[in-house]
């Protein structure tokens, strides 16, 4: 296993407070991880966009950020429109490119989508296209709220119909005030046919190595 793709059950779910928990969880174990964001798009011209920091912060291998970041989009809206706008299109081998380079300098490669998981990426593909494309274990955050369950299942039944190796599923609790979390959380456990990696509390402070060791574990094939 060379890396991980880390996708979630909207935008807003979690995914980069995941992936830099991974990323501190891997790298306590000695690995050597590079981060990756392909498609972001909300950060204005000559501005590192956040999610990019947050996990380039995160990692340990140093990477040209071209690579770490191929597409980088300036309006807070779907990829395939931001590129649209910008009179670009969205070309999966050059992800899968800048992939390899990451692949080949990293012991691991921490993989963030951007929104959803079939979000578009242009015309013809999607972030589940690109996902399959680079064949990589897949980590659901199941940003729990108010229908996330289904959301969930629904990704689920696309992953696995896709036939994309699980890393898992990791809870993420973004709404303290969610009735019944506990019976939501129980739900997931029931119905999700992937190991649950931890279900991270509320907690507002970023993640640090610390924290993440308390809730996460790491997918089987990485933890030994
Ligand atoms: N467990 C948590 N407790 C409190 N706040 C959280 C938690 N997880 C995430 N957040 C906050 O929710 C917001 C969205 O989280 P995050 O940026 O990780 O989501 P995302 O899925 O990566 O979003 P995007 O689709 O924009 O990439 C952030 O402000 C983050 O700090
Ligand atoms: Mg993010």
């Amino acid at each position: 296993m060379k890396g991980l793709f880390v996708t979630g059950t909207d935008t807003g779910v979690g995914k980069t407070r995941v992936a830099v928990a991974l990323i501190h969880a891997l790298r306590a174990r000695g690995l050597r991880v590079a981060a990756m964001k392909p498609v972001s798009a909300g950060s204005p011209p000559g501005e590192l966009n956040e999610d990019v920091a947050a996990l380039l912060q995160a990692a340990d291998v140093e990477a040209d950020l071209c690579d770490v970041n191929p597409y980088a989009f300036a309006d807070p809206v779907a990829p395939h429109i931001a590129a649209q706008q910008a009179g670009i299109r969205i070309d999966l081998e050059v992800v899968v490119a800048a992939y390899s380079r990451l692949a080949a300098a990293a012991d691991v490669v921490v993989v963030e989508g951007a929104g959803g998981w079939r979000v578009p990426l242009n015309n013809r593909d999607d972030m589940a296209d690109l996902a399959q494309r680079l064949g990589l274990p897949v980590v659901l955050v199941v940003g729990l709220r108010l229908g996330c369950l289904s959301h969930a299942l629904l990704t689920v039944e696309s992953i696995t119909h896709r036939q994309l190796p699980w890393a898992g599923w990791v809870g993420n609790h973004i709404d303290p005030a969610m009735a019944f979390q506990h019976e939501n959380v129980a739900a997931l456990h029931a119905r999700l046919p992937a190991p649950c990696l931890g279900v991270q509390a509320f907690e507002p402070a970023a993640c640090s190595t610390a924290s993440a060791l308390q809730w996460l574990t790491l997918p089987q094939e990485l933890a030994s």
